[in-house]
């Protein structure tokens, strides 16, 4: 269980980013975080890792969520991770064990073969030698979801994980997640095509620097609610 308790971001003494978030995720869930761009989808991941200051608590099962971060596996927005960096696939998904190794010890084989498992799962068996550079944007998504497979965390926090990413990739991924939440995972996924969220989220929240509606998909996701998040001209955006 996720509860943000009066979570507030304020950047650079400026943009309020998140305003009084009450929140509470009860897993196994996959739960979306939609809201138009700059509504806070973000930094709502980030004050929950601590990567941003916040003001109030993320607990994350009664702990503080910044003090279990070895629960959490996080895939950044276009991620971080510099693509030209000469690490081949295989690599690049062994560095998910790092989390519970500590940075300087050795790889074990049974790590090795959590990795192999991973990429194999993620269908890139066949390219887990070459390097990261060579990989289309939908391969390299999956390359980072084997790495939270690895990390075998229980909570996942994804930000924009579709984003760039080809259909083939974007349904293995659902299915690997919609497997990881029938084992007890908690994922929170950040996204905005409107059109997928009833397909893959079971809960939603909606979010315009306030929270706007929380709960089952079904109970959020209603025109009122899209409305209130992004303005009167949702409508004609879903193209209804
Ligand atoms: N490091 C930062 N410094 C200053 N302002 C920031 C910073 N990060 C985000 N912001 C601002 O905070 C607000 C929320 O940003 P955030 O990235 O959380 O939004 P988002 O919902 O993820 O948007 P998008 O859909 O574009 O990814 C925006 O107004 C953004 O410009
Ligand atoms: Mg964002």
């Amino acid at each position: 269980m996720i509860e943000f308790q009066k979570v507030g971001v304020v950047y650079n003494n400026e943009v309020e980013a998140l305003k009084n978030i009450d929140l509470v995720i009860k897993g196994p869930t996959i739960t979306g975080i939609i809201g138009p761009n700059g509504s806070g989808k973000s930094t709502l991941l980030k004050a929950a890792l601590g990567v941003v200051r916040a003001s109030g608590k993320v607990m994350l099962d009664g702990i503080q969520a910044n003090k279990a971060l070895k629960r959490i596996a996080y895939v950044a927005q276009k991620s971080s991770i510099d693509l030209s960096f000469p690490i081949t696939v295989r690599e690049c998904v062994a560095l998910g064990t790092l989390p519970s190794l500590g940075l300087f010890k050795r790889i074990t084989r049974e790590e090795w073969e959590s990795v192999d498992k991973a990429l194999e799962i993620v269908g890139l068996s066949e390219q887990s030698q070459r390097q990261i550079s060579a990989l289309s944007g939908g391969q390299f998504q999956r390359v980072l979801i084997a790495r939270c497979l690895v990390q075998n965390a229980e909570y996942l926090f994804l930000d924009e994980p579709f984003v760039g990413v080809d259909m083939v990739s974007e349904d293995i991924i659902i299915k690997i997640l919609k497997d990881l939440k029938s084992k007890g995972k908690t994922i929170l996924i950040v996204h905005h095509d409107l059109n997928k969220v009833e397909g893959y989220f079971d809960q939603v929240v909606m979010l315009n620097r306030e929270i706007i509606a929380a709960g089952k998909t079904a109970q959020v996701f209603t025109v009122p609610n899209l409305k209130r998040a992004y303005g009167e001209n949702i409508l004609v955006e879903r193209g209804e």
